[in-house]
């Protein structure tokens, strides 16, 4: 049995409060309680490994670390998919078992389920409910597996003494989800003596839903104890988590919280009898880096040592000679610093160590990763000034230009003057306006070009009366350029649950809109189409717009609507 670890030291006494090993929870309002600080010091003096992930850019986390590749094990069983597409779709759904079991079976990987899907959907036999499973898994598919592909996921979890710092930043959720889901699950099976710290219980381990993370949770409570694998949850409250593996853990540490409603919810999931909690009152008078430690040995107001702080003054301010706010925070120890590993080194066996590399290569991609899309939001901001320009015609009043050069002229009363000629040559010498198109000077072309431009502002003008939902169609229609069921526009160009009454409802409307202005139209046979180009050329080809001028109308209110 591992020896206890120390905590840090009761409040007025000054004793020493230790922890028995196990799982256990630690909750506090964000900054002002000090979780991140009780969990870094109580892993250092367990002498364990611990996993911690970082999940926020920017996060303030654990100061001290060794930053290890994300690691991911691609599942495709039935509960695995299941508990991931509700974790993306955030609510408990009532799939058809069938249907999602009959994709799942036999498939090696998410990629495969995502060939099966988008086979049986270009088949185009499908209808109905299972329609609306298949579209709706191939949007989740669509989203996760690129980002699951193109991470350079370890495929060997690497796990080394101290603290293993995973830095998840740039995953979205759910792909976070599954790689807590993946290192939960191989330490369960191959490890021993390791701390998984799951952050933010409320969006891994959600109450109202399902998440990948929640069955691996709960089978470690079960079962890790047994070889020193332990969870611990880092949580400002525990509203809206799930209960069920609350209640298997009996070691809680709580820091101040300000929401009386919060402190009574949080006071409510600790399954100990009353006498080992404390109240809420003595919750919401805490102090930053004190906490009431509620175990089965009882309750204790304790000052938790942080690992920076030595013994005399963490004693102090338990005693209360000493203020806590008055204290030096060594600002960053050693961030993310690699121990040499003494013992590995003195091993005959040779092995080439390619953690560092694979670390540089993560940092490379992320780095890849972030220019792309710094190029992106560039080449937008560019178009959208070109465009600014180019529509800033060079305006060149053509009867100011002529009156002027007739009265240049001299008048000759016997010689006759071609006036016509002259004013052509001075008007071919005039600069073209660049970039946009050019009209030449003549009655005929002058009206053309009022024309064209009333029928551009014209549908500037008819675009500009459009819903907010009847502009998020159009763009989700153009940028589809196919006919689209309005099951598909619900679910992937407005993210809704699934493209039932209530949402198909918003769809038809937006259509409506569209096609009461001619940009969009709506079939027999339900397909939804985008229409915003057509409608372009026939407004503005009558009067010979050229190709350019039509694309650059369209790129405008495209342009205008993304705004
Ligand atoms: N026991 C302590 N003694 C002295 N200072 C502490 C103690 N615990 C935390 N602090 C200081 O309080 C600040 C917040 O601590 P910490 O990051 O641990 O909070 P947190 O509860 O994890 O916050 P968040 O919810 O934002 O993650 C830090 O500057 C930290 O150094
Ligand atoms: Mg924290």
């Amino acid at each position: 049995m591992k020896e206890n670890i120390k905590l840090g030291y009761e409040i007025k006494t000054g004793k020493v409060i230790s922890i028995n090993p196990s799982h256990l929870i630690v909750t506090g309002i964000t900054q002002l309680s000090g979780k991140t600080t009780t969990l870094e010091a109580l892993i250092k003096r367990s002498r364990l490994k611990a996993v911690i992930f970082k999940t926020k850019i920017g996060e303030k986390s654990f100061t001290e670390g060794i930053e290890t590749a994300p690691f991911f094990r691609d599942r495709s069983d039935y509960e695995f998919v299941k508990s991931l597409i509700e974790a993306y779709a955030k609510e408990k759904l009532f799939l058809e078992k069938g249907t999602l079991m009959r994709l799942c079976k036999g498939s090696a990987s998410l990629i495969e389920i995502k060939k099966r899907v988008d086979e049986e959907l270009a088949s185009g036999k499908l209808r109905g409910l299972k329609e609306e499973i298949h579209t709706r898994l191939q949007h989740y598919l669509e989203n996760l597996i690129p980002q699951i592909q193109y991470a350079n996921l370890s495929k060997t979890l690497d796990i080394r003494e101290g603290i293993n710092i995973m830095n998840l930043e740039r995953f979205s959720e759910e792909a976070q989800s599954l790689i807590i889901q993946s290192v939960a699950d191989e330490v369960l099976k191959t490890m021993k003596g390791v701390i998984i710290v799951i952050p933010e219980a409320w969006k891994f381990l959600p109450q109202k839903y399902n998440n990948p993370c929640k069955r691996v949770v709960e089978s470690f409570i079960r079962q890790g104890a047994t070889n020193q694998n332990f969870v611990w949850i880092d949580s400002q409250d525990m509203a809206g988590v799930d209960k069920i593996p609350l209640k298997q853990i009996s070691t809680w540490i709580l820091g101040y919280q300000s929401e009386r409603n919060e402190v009574k919810h949080t006071l409510d999931q600790i399954s100990l009898p009353k006498k080992l909690k404390p109240t809420e009152e003595e919750i919401m008078t805490l102090k930053k880096g004190h906490f009431f430690l509620s175990c089965y040995e009882g309750v204790y107001s304790v000052y938790v040592q942080p690992s920076w702080l030595n013994d005399e003054d963490a004693i102090k301010i338990a005693k209360g000679k000493l203020d806590v706010d008055k204290i030096e925070v060594p600002d960053n120890l050693t961030p993310y610093s690699r121990p040499i590993q003494e013992r590995e080194q003195s091993k005959v066996e040779i092995r080439f160590d390619d953690s560092k590399i694979r670390k540089d290569l993560i940092g490379l991609r992320t780095d890849f990763f972030n220019k792309i899309q710094e190029l992106q939001n560039f080449e937008q901001k560019l178009a959208e000034q070109v465009y600014n320009l180019k529509s800033q015609t060079h305006e060149i009043n053509e009867d100011e230009l002529i009156s002027k050069i007739l009265q240049k002229i001299p008048t000759f009363n016997n010689t006759s003057i071609d006036k016509d000629s002259i004013i052509k040559e001075v008007l071919m010498r005039v600069p073209k306006s660049m970039g946009n198109v050019v009209y030449e000077v003549a009655p005929v072309e002058k009206i053309k070009k009022d024309f064209l431009e009333e029928a551009k502002q014209k549908i500037l003008s008819d675009i500009s009366t459009l819903s907010n939902n009847a502009k998020r169609t159009l763009k989700y229609l153009e940028s589809r350029n196919v006919g689209c069921s309005v099951a598909e526009i619900c679910i992937k160009g407005f993210m809704y649950k699934d493209g039932g009454g209530g949402y198909s409802k918003i769809v038809n409307d937006s259509m409506k809109e569209l096609s009461g202005i001619l940009v969009g139209e709506k079939q027999t046979n339900g397909k939804c189409f985008g229409r915003l180009r057509d409608r372009i050329k026939q407004l503005l080809e009558v009067q010979e717009a050229k190709p350019e001028e039509i694309e650059q109308v369209y790129n405008h209110i495209l342009m205008d609507m993304l705004k």
